[in-house]
């Protein structure tokens, strides 16, 4: 599946775009089947209705899994490093993995987990999240994991929306020196649920949990209860191609976040495919992926993608700057990372403490490096390539999506000539192009505009669970026939790809995404707020933060505790990761006379950059800007 020179890339995007049923087909035979395909691609972009490999049978864990226990059973599928770095680290390999999946998939079926159920996952980075996942997907229930930043309301929406009926969890999860109480948080939610009928809880923080009669049960003995059972194999489910594989909730510019949905054949083909090519993945080496398995970085590039491919793949439990801010280069050290993909947020960070911070680490290990989250930085791109790549290690900037399911516009390693800042070209089987507001296809070189999709890949979304109109309306009813990313791009003269962020309402903060509607929601929650205006602005570290306008006429004590108040409402509401930065009172908010916030100017204002608003005479009360303008922090 890997090409090996920048001829034989062009050679196999030519083919994915002039036959891309043979194309993926060929791909699709490096996967084992139950049953092959009767038809390889089906698809319309209107209703839409997209299917890849209809009528194959199989099952994503037997991929992950069983096919390498004859050859690669003693390979390390996943190393765990825990976040107290003198704590144990944890090994497991193909056939532990394998047989730990097996026996959480009979826990499962023995709390009454059936094919097609939902099952919400809230865990801490442990091998067991990766093993609840697998486990779903091995006897056919469809998970919904939950990045542990979420609040409890965000937990419930998210159950209720897919009407869960068990929930996988652990008492709490480490995070620094802070601990967070997990179950607590679930126990919240479940006050909204009536739907769930079992809480599975891992042991992990011994934080004291309230364990209820008959609903909530520990995860060690259940699997005690299997193991006296004595019947460690669990058959997986045979799956349909185009059965759903998980739901993965994501911000839109409007309303509650969506599921997006993923199915079993072609996000299992996908992710093996682009994870193989892009970082080259050769048998032996380590790849270390810092995400969290609660966003979808984590689901295709920490476990279904790099476990398809038999790779060795090191799960951190916590975070980059503890016990200081050399963590990822002792963990490269300690392990002899070979392929390190992390987030320009994360580098910009570390890049912050000064290069003491790298020097003296053994990073000689490293061959590969790869970014993704957000636009790469030039100084941040020169960091990694210099102190982190010593200048000999390809950086993948992967520019992709929950909605992609994965890499889209990447380079792959050692093969594309990369470009600091810019994501470069497309995959075979991607098929970008650029258009104007009017949909029009800007050609040529050296343009920028909205960039869509023209042609389905396997791994892209399905439908948005429990509505598909939602689905139809967000990507595929701006343009005709084109999956709309909502990401404006530019194209070089060298036809490079170069991503310059959303053109919706739809903030990148530190790589995750965050609706400004959503945010405005939860703020206009707290009782003396009338209303509200978010949108982002340069935050060095951060890319972007969150900068609210807020009209709070009856403060309830003074500004700093209002302040402090709202900030906790967000955290209530949609969760810590959300909180403003900023918190700007104001008597008003620029309107205009049929009542739409003006947001450019407010965007423009947050930037700090009021040289040149445009033109305001269409505004209500155009002496609010000037207010405004005054008051900017
Ligand atoms: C949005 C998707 C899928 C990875 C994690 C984020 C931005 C992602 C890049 C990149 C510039 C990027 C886009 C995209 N983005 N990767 N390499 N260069 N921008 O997934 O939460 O679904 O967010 O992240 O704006 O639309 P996500």
């Amino acid at each position: 599946m890997q090409v090996k020179s920048f001829e034989e890339y062009q050679q196999a995007w030519r083919k994915s775009v002039e036959q891309p049923e043979q194309f993926w087909e060929e791909i699709a035979g490096n996967f084992q089947w139950r049953k092959k395909w009767d038809k390889v691609l089906e698809w319309n972009f209107k209703e839409p209705k997209v299917e890849w490999f209809k009528g194959a049978k199989l099952n994503i864990t037997e991929n992950c899994l069983d096919r390498h226990l004859e050859k690669n059973g003693d390979v390390p599928a996943i190393i765990w490093e825990p976040n107290d770095p003198t704590e144990d680290h944890r090994v497991l390999t193909y056939r532990q993995l394998h047989d730990k999946v097996c026996q959480f998939a009979n826990v499962l079926k023995n709390n009454g987990a059936k094919r097609g159920d939902r099952i919400c996952i809230y865990m801490p980075m442990v091998p067991e999240l990766a093993i609840a996942v697998l486990a779903c997907a091995r006897i056919g229930a469809i998970h919904s994991v939950v990045f542990g930043g979420f609040s409890a309301q965000s937990i419930a929406d998210r159950i209720k929306d897919a009407d869960c009926n068990i929930i996988v969890t652990a008492d709490g999860s480490y995070r620094g020196t802070k601990e967070v109480p997990l179950k607590s948080t679930i126990d919240d939610a479940l006050v909204q649920c009536p739907s769930v009928k079992r809480v599975i809880v891992l042991t992990r923080s011994h934080t004291p949990v309230s364990m209820i009669k008959g609903r909530d049960v520990w995860w060690e003995d259940e699997v005690k209860k299997v193991e006296t059972q004595g019947n460690p194999e669990c058959p997986v489910e045979e799956m349909d191609a185009e059965d759903m594989l998980f739901i993965l909730y994501t911000s839109g510019s409007t309303g509650k976040p969506k599921g997006v949905v993923h199915t079993c054949g072609g996000y299992m083909v996908y992710t093996g495919y682009t994870f193989s090519n892009a970082f080259q993945y050769q048998p032996g080496e380590v790849y270390f992926c810092t995400a969290d398995i609660g966003w979808i970085t984590g689901h295709s590039y920490i476990v279904y993608g790099p476990l398809s491919q038999g790779a060795t793949t090191l799960m951190f439990e916590g975070i980059p700057t503890w016990p200081n801010a050399g963590r990822f280069w002792d963990i490269v050290e300690k392990y002899k990372v070979n392929i390190l993909y992390t987030a320009p947020t994360a580098i910009r960070s570390l890049m912050s403490f000064g290069d003491e911070v790298v020097a003296g680490k053994d990073l000689s290990s490293l061959t590969k490096l790869g970014s993704v989250g957000e636009p790469i930085n030039e100084e941040a791109w020169h960091w990694f390539d210099e102190k982190i790549g010593h200048g000999k290690c390809p950086i993948v900037d992967t520019w992709w999506q929950t909605e992609t399911g994965g890499f889209m516009i990447s380079p792959i390693a050692g093969v594309t000539p990369t470009k600091p800042g810019y994501a470069t070209l497309p995959l075979p089987g991607v098929q970008p192009i650029l258009v104007d507001e009017n949909g029009k296809e800007i050609e040529d070189n050296g343009v920028s505009g909205n960039l869509c999709i023209k042609f389905p890949w396997p791994g892209m979304l399905r439908t948005t669970y429990g509505d598909h109109e939602r689905c139809r309306q967000t990507y595929f009813a701006t343009y005709e026939n084109l999956y709309f990313t909502g990401d404006g791009c530019l194209r070089d003269e060298d036809g490079y790809y170069r991503i310059t962020g959303r053109v919706d309402d739809v903030l990148n903060v530190s790589g995750h995404r965050i609706g400004t509607a959503e945010v405005e929601n939860a703020i206009n929650m707290h009782s003396t707020v009338v209303e509200s205006a978010v949108v982002g602005y340069p935050h060095d570290i951060k890319g972007q933060g969150v900068y609210a306008f807020v009209v709070s006429p009856g403060k309830h004590g003074d500004e700093e505790i209002t302040r402090k108040d709202i900030i906790m409402t967000v955290s209530r509401i949609i969760g810590p990761i959300a909180k403003p930065d900023k918190i700007q009172f104001v008597s008003g908010l620029p309107k205009t006379r049929s009542g739409k916030i003006m947001r450019r100017i407010l965007r423009k204002i947050a930037e700090g950059d009021t040289s040149n608003l445009g033109d305001t005479s269409t505004l209500l009360d155009p002496a609010v800007v000037d207010e405004i303008k005054a008051g900017a922090l």
